[in-house]
């Protein structure tokens, strides 16, 4: 069957992976009212189009931190994505070269930054949480740097993982055969605890409750890379990241999956915006 509109992508991957692997991808936290919120958001918020104007030529590139991309799109970071199709963030690399856009490899992924820059060319940022061994953490953005990515995106929204019933009732673990491949090879001092199927929830164990601005700033002593805080959701916070240093913010409710009950983040962006206009 052909497909012929994204929302179908959801129903298929339903019927082809493993429920473990699904339920993951598909949930948000707890009641899950901001997962259906994000979605709904939109429908409130209507085109108003205007009529004769030239469009036999349009350009949709814009400039990220002075990267051109070719359209005002940009993919986030997910984690594990090898457990939905063995390609995996190969993949997903690939094909945003291929679209001339931007990828951000997530700190969880399945493929190291190493094999997915060796995917060829293409601009990409790295997802970063910080751990309590900050050490972990000075690795991680060295080796992401190596790899040639050009940007650090801080997730702040997680000092503690959301609550995704679904992943409980299913208990979920990576499949034996997935590791989390940028944390091979590191000296991972306290954390080298965990057997490969735990990693992951041990893992999410050892982020750093205490994070604090404090952190943004030492994060720019370790690395001159532009640093994204990745998760503001109010005006507010969207002030005091940029008075902290950083070269921009992510707005996100981190797919609903942090968090519940707080604003779309189509809905935070208008918040956040406004104030950039005052
Ligand atoms: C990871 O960031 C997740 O939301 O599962």
């Amino acid at each position: 069957m052909e497909i012929t509109n994204v929302s179908e992508y959801q129903e298929i991957a339903k019927q082809k992976l493993p429920k473990m692997a699904y339920d993951y991808y598909a949930s948000g936290a707890e009641d899950q009212w901001t997962l259906h919120e994000n979605r709904f958001a939109f429908t409130k918020i209507l085109f108003r189009p205007r009529i004769l104007i030239d469009v036999s030529k349009i350009d949709m590139t814009t400039t990220v931190l002075g990267f051109k991309i070719s359209m005002p799109i940009m993919i986030a970071p997910t984690a594990f994505q090898k457990m939905a199709h063995p390609e995996g963030e190969y993949a997903t690399a690939r094909a945003a070269s291929a679209a001339g856009t931007i990828m951000t490899l997530s700190s969880w992924a399945t493929s190291s930054v190493e094999e997915v820059a060796s995917t060829g060319p293409g601009i990409r940022f790295f997802q970063l949480y910080v751990y309590k061994d900050r050490n972990v953490v000075a690795q991680l953005v060295r080796r992401a740097e190596r790899a040639g990515f050009k940007a650090i995106a801080l997730t702040v929204d997680t000092p503690k993982l959301g609550r995704r019933e679904a992943d409980i009732k299913n208990r979920f673990t990576l499949p034996p055969f997935l590791t989390l491949k940028n944390f091979e090879g590191l000296d991972l001092g306290k954390m080298d605890q965990a057997d490969d199927s735990g990693l992951a929830s041990y893992v999410a164990g050892q982020i750093d409750r205490s994070l604090s601005w404090k952190d943004v700033k030492w994060l720019q002593t370790i690395t001159t890379l532009p640093i994204l805080v990745k998760g503001v959701l109010t005006a507010e916070d969207t002030r005091i990241a940029v008075e902290a240093g950083a070269a921009g913010i992510i707005v996100s409710n981190h797919g609903a999956r942090q968090l519940d009950y707080v604003p779309a983040t189509i809905m935070a962006l208008e918040e956040v915006n406004q104030w950039f206009q005052t």
